[in-house]
Formats: C-alpha cells, structure tokens, sequence
C-alpha cells in the first residue's frame, strides 16, 4: 500500500474548491490518512520545494504557497502516488486534460490548486515535512475489499 502527500495549495482554499478536490479523492476510492488545515512557513516551503531551488519560478512558488492556508493529506492506497498524479493533471492547466483536477479548475501554472508527491522516494521525503508519524492514522475501510486494497 503506497502513501502519498497532497497539498491543497491556497488557490483552492480561497476558491473554495476543497470540498470538490477532496471527494474527487474519496471517490475514487483512495483513503485519507492524515489531514490538516495550516499555513505554510517559508521554512518549510523552501524544505518541500527544495529541489526546485535554482530555478527562475522558485520565489513565485515560495510566495504563493506561503500566501494563505492549505490543506494538507496523506492520501493512501494501491499506487496512490501515479493515480493521485494522474488526477492532478499536467503541471501547466492549460496542458492538463479536462477530467483531471488542473484541466477543469485550472488556468494558471502557479496557482495549479494540488501538489502531490511524484515518486515513492518524494513521497517518504515530504510526508515527514508535514506530519508527525502520530498524525497519521491506521484504520479500516468498510469497502476496501472492492477496491483492490
Ligand atoms: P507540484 O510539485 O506542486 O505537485 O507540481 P508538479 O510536480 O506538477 O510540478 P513541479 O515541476 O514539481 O513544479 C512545482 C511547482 O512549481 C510551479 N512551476 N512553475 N513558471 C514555471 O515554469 C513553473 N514550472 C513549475 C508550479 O506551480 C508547480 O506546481
Ligand atoms: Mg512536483
């Protein structure tokens, strides 16, 4: 069973689109693991996005998502990181396919309303980021057993 982080950036707070991403989430059978509302310290934008340092969009994406809350998942379930991936859409909205959360609320590749982890070794680095391994809950499902988990 894969974990993945998901953040629901401040686009989606203040478009009051977290409702639908989250049931988006839900109904697709993925199980929400750990969530928080909570607003991001530049600190910890710069250690999430840390990668993208050197980059000429890295003060842009420090200072929105740092800009207002998010929400903040570990999402789990049978290849959650690729279908939450495939979920979010390509980076750019304009890119990402309609039926994907990006292709149908998006138009703006900075304020693209979900981040999730893109790899196994991304998703065991930012889950510690931001959440305690105590926040994390284990529980059952009562419809796992026709969901492949
Ligand atoms: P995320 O990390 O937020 O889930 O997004 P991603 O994997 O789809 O994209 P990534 O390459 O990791 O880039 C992180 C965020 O940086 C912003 N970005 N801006 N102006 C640009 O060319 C540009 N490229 C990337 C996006 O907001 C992207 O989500
Ligand atoms: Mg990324």
């Amino acid at each position: 069973m894969e974990r993945t982080l998901v953040l629901l950036k401040p686009d989606a707070v203040q478009r009051r689109l977290l409702g639908r991403i989250i049931s988006r989430i839900e109904e697709k059978g993925l199980k929400i693991v750990a969530m928080k509302m909570m607003k991001v310290t530049r600190e910890l934008a710069e250690r999430h996005y840390a990668e993208h340092k050197e980059k000429p969009f890295f003060g842009e994406l420090v200072s929105f998502i740092t800009s207002g809350p998010i929400v903040a998942m570990v999402v789990e379930g049978p290849k959650a990181i690729e279908t939450v991936r495939k979920m979010m859409g390509k980076t750019d909205p304009l890119e990402a396919e309609p039926g994907t959360i990006r292709g149908d609320y998006g138009l703006s590749i900075t304020m693209n309303l979900i981040h999730g982890s893109d790899s196994e070794k991304t998703a065991a680095r930012e889950i510690p980021i931001f959440f305690a391994e105590d926040e994390i809950l284990s529980y059952d499902i009562a419809d796992s057993r026709w969901l492949g988990g």
